[in-house]
């Protein structure tokens, strides 16, 4: 298949001709302001069958179904409690996933076959006018090959997909970098299952309580029964093993400078790459300093190993502190939560 670029920027029946294709039931690259996603018609089985093909995504991993108004949750989810309309209010459109029961109009192989559904309301304009020109509700995954590092590119999108999708929509590179944070309303409790562009710290300030799901901090053993299915995955790894070395920034480059080679690729701050000019690859990722310039730039970095020699992976990692706890989650999976501990008492 010839997968067409559309630019929006210069061409004014773009926007028409993704919708166009989606409506037909094929698979579409768009662009969030989150990471890009690969979109289908969420109410047509067939359609979002090939997400899951381009992808080799596996069958029980549950797609985030995508609005343009959130007025439209109630036709999808099966009730929607107090807590919904208040993160919704606090939080849409924006980097945020709420999980709740689904109704019977969403197929089975949208969620995974779960009784419930994801929804989000990016705050992409182009995300939003295109879910609006398509007039149809969109399941969309992160638009890369599965197990590799989420897209935040129109380009990255073509170098895991292209021959693969219809069609992949030019928005621009991702203002937050990292996917949307996932927060089920399900149970008792409000419950975190994946952080991301919106912080635990904001959730709790419009919930109260909200649980932490052991799976953002510990690898999950594939036979396990998980919230997010997703989150059982290997995910956002390059082709070299990675270890992350925890620590203060000054602590963690000096360790990776002393057991590192021509061989190593390390993934680091912008402010300590100067320490590592005799390994092999030296891929930055933002300012030690500036965590969301860190979201930005993380997948791209994580692609990049690909592109070099480098045999092993050593890898600086932010505090979890605010969106720090979602680009420490994105590097510690993409390692398969393979960690030397500096910090005091882990030694
Ligand atoms: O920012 C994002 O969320 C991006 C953009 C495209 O919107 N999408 C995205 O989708 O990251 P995906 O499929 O790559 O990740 C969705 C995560 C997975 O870990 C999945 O298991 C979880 O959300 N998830 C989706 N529906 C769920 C459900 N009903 N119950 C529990 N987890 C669910
Ligand atoms: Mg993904």
């Amino acid at each position: 298949m010839n997968t067409l670029y559309l630019q929006p920027e210069t061409d004014d029946t773009a926007i028409a001709r993704a919708a166009e294709l989606l409506r037909a039931g094929e698979i579409v690259g768009i662009p969030t302001e989150t990471v890009y996603g690969l979109a289908a018609n969420a109410l047509n089985p067939d359609a979002v069958c090939k997400i899951f093909t381009a992808k080799g995504r596996p069958q029980d991993n549950p797609l985030i179904v995508h609005i343009a108004d959130a007025a439209q949750i109630a036709d999808i989810a099966a009730e929607v409690p107090e807590s919904a309309r208040k993160l919704a209010q606090a939080f849409w459109p924006g980097p945020l996933t709420i999980i709740l029961p689904k109704q019977e109009i969403i197929p089975s192989v949208t969620s995974g076959g779960l009784s419930t559904v994801g929804i989000r309301l990016p705050a992409h304009p182009l995300a939003r006018a295109i879910i609006r020109a398509a007039g149809v509700p969109l399941a969309a995954p992160s638009a890369n090959l599965s197990g590799r590092p989420s897209t935040t590119t129109a380009q990255h999108v073509l170098e895991d997909l292209s021959g693969r999708i219809a069609a992949v929509v030019e928005g621009g590179a991702c203002s937050v970098g990292v996917e949307s944070t996932v927060v089920s309303l399900c149970g008792a409790v409000p419950r975190l299952l994946r952080p991301g562009g919106i912080s635990l710290e904001q959730l709790r300030s419009v919930l109260g309580e909200v649980e932490v799901d052991r799976a953002l901090y510990e690898k999950i053993d594939d036979t396990e029964t998980v919230s997010a299915p997703g989150m059982k995955y290997r995910h956002y790894a390059p082709e070299a093993p990675v270890t992350v070395i925890l620590g203060a920034p000054e602590q963690t480059a000096d360790y990776i400078a002393a057991h590192s080679g021509s061989t190593t690729g390390v993934l680091c701050f912008d402010d300590y790459a100067s320490r590592f000019s005799h390994c092999g690859a030296v891929l930055t990722f933002g300012s030690s300093q500036d965590v969301p310039e860190q979201a930005r730039e993380v997948f791209d970095a994580l692609r990049r190993f690909d592109k070099t020699a480098c045999t092993e992976i050593l890898a600086q990692c932010p505090p979890t502190d605010g969106i720090g706890l979602a680009v420490s989650n994105r590097i510690l999976k993409s390692s398969g939560f393979h960690i030397i501990d500096l910090r005091e008492g882990n030694t």
